[in-house]
C-alpha cells in the first residue's frame, strides 16, 4: 500500500462518511448566472464571493457536510479579512472541492448529443488545484434521453473522458468524483431511464477498469433511476429507489468508495425522499449519500436573495436544515416529523 493510496481511500471514505453528504456550490459562470437571475441578484464576482461564503460559514454545517464542490473563481477567493474560502472549510472540516471539467459541449456528429471537454492540460490544472488545497474533484458528462438518443458513440466517448480524468486525479492524490447524468428531461419512462443508466455506468465501468483507476479511491455521481420530468405517470417514491438501487447493484462493483446522487432538477423533499427511501432498504456494498446543488440552495437562495444582509442567518439556518435532513436520508433516518 503506497501512501497515495492510502491517502485517495481515507478522502473517498470521509466524503460519504455516515450521515455526510456533499454540498455542489461548482456552477460555472452561466449557470451561477441563470440561479441569480431566477431571484434577482446581479451575478458579480463580489455577490458570488457573498452568498457563497455565507453558505460556507454556517454554524454547524460540516456535522452533515463532508465537503463542497467549488468553481475555479471559488477556490481562488477571499474573504474581506484575508481569510480563503478554503481555509474557512477546513476550520469547518468540510473538504475542499473542484470542479475541473469545462462543460458538456455539442458532439460533432451526434445531434442533440453532448461530450464534455477539459483534459488538454488537466494534469498541470489538477497540480494547482492540489497546492490550493483541493482534496477531490468533480467531472460531469452528460448523456441525453430523446428519440434514438443516447448513441453508443456519446455513451463510450463520455466514459472514456470521465477515466482519463479519474486516472490524473488519483496521479495528483486527488479523489475523483466521476458524474455521468442522464438527464431527467424529457416524457421518458422508469424503464427507459434504466436502461439508460445501466448502459452508461456499465461503460462507465468498463473504461475505469481499463484505464487502471483505482475503485476504493473514487465516489460515483450518480442519477436516480426516475421518470422524466415530463411523463405522463411519474413514478413514486418507492419505484424509484428500488430501481436505483437494482440498477446501481447490476453495474457499480463493490470495491467503489461511495455513490452519491445529484439531484438534477428534482424538488428539494424529492431528492430527501428519494434518498432515504434506499437507505431505508438496508445495507448496501456502498454508502449511498448526496451531492445536491439545487436541492440543497434552492430555498437558502431565495431567501437571501430577498434581502442578503438582513437574511443570512435565516438562508443558513434553511441550509443547515436541508442538511441535516439529507444527513439523516444518507442513513436511512428522515422522516416527516423530523423534516417539520
Ligand atoms: P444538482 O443537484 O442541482 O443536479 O447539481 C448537482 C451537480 O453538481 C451537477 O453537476
Amino acid at each position: 500500500m503506497t501512501d497515495r493510496y492510502e491517502q485517495l481511500v481515507e478522502i473517498a471514505q470521509a466524503l460519504v462518511a455516515p450521515g455526510k453528504g456533499i454540498l455542489a456550490i461548482d456552477e460555472s459562470g452561466g449557470t451561477i448566472k441563470k440561479r441569480f437571475d431566477s431571484v434577482g441578484v446581479e451575478s458579480t464576482e463580489a455577490n458570488r464571493l457573498d452568498y457563497r461564503s455565507m453558505m460556507l460559514s454556517t454554524e454547524g454545517l460540516g456535522t452533515h457536510i463532508s465537503g463542497a464542490i467549488l468553481f475555479d473563481e471559488t477556490i481562488r477567493q477571499q474573504l474581506p479579512d484575508g481569510t480563503s474560502l478554503v481555509s474557512l472549510m477546513e476550520q469547518a472540516g468540510i473538504l475542499p472541492g473542484i470542479k475541473v471539467d469545462k462543460g458538456a459541449k455539442a458532439m460533432a456528429g451526434f445531434e442533440d448529443e453532448k461530450v464534455t471537454e477539459g483534459l488538454d492540460g488537466l494534469r498541470e490544472r489538477l497540480a494547482e488545484y492540489a497546492e490550493l488545497g483541493a482534496k477531490f474533484a468533480k467531472w460531469r458528462a452528460v448523456i441525453t434521453i430523446g428519440d434514438e438518443i443516447p448513441s453508443r458513440a456519446c455513451i463510450d466517448a463520455n466514459a472514456h473522458a470521465l477515466a482519463r480524468y479519474a486516472a490524473l486525479c488519483q496521479e495528483a492524490g486527488i479523489v475523483p468524483i466521476v458524474e455521468p447524468e442522464v438527464l431527467m428531461d424529457g416524457d421518458h419512462d422508469l424503464d427507459t431511464s434504466f436502461d439508460v443508466t445501466e448502459a452508461t455506468l456499465k461503460a462507465l465501468f468498463v473504461q475505469l477498469y481499463e484505464q487502471n483507476v483505482m475503485l476504493e479511491g473514487l465516489v460515483l455521481k450518480a442519477s436516480m433511476v426516475i421518470s422524466g420530468s415530463e411523463a405522463q405517470d411519474r413514478a413514486g417514491v418507492e419505484e424509484v429507489a428500488e430501481a436505483t438501487v437494482d440498477c446501481l447493484l447490476n453495474a457499480v462493483p463493490a470495491a467503489t468508495a461511495g455513490v452519491v446522487f445529484l439531484s438534477g432538477g428534482q424538488d428539494d423533499v424529492e431528492a430527501t425522499c428519494h434518498l432515504d427511501a434506499m437507505n431505508k432498504m438496508g445495507d448496501m456494498p456502498w454508502p449511498l449519500s448526496f451531492s445536491y446543488g439545487r436541492a440543497l440552495q434552492a430555498e437558502c437562495l431565495k431567501t437571501w436573495a430577498a434581502d442578503p444582509k438582513a437574511n443570512r442567518e435565516k438562508a443558513q439556518q434553511i441550509l443547515l436544515h436541508r442538511a441535516r435532513m439529507n444527513g439523516l436520508a444518507a442513513l436511512g433516518e428522515w422522516s416527516e416529523e423530523e423534516e417539520n
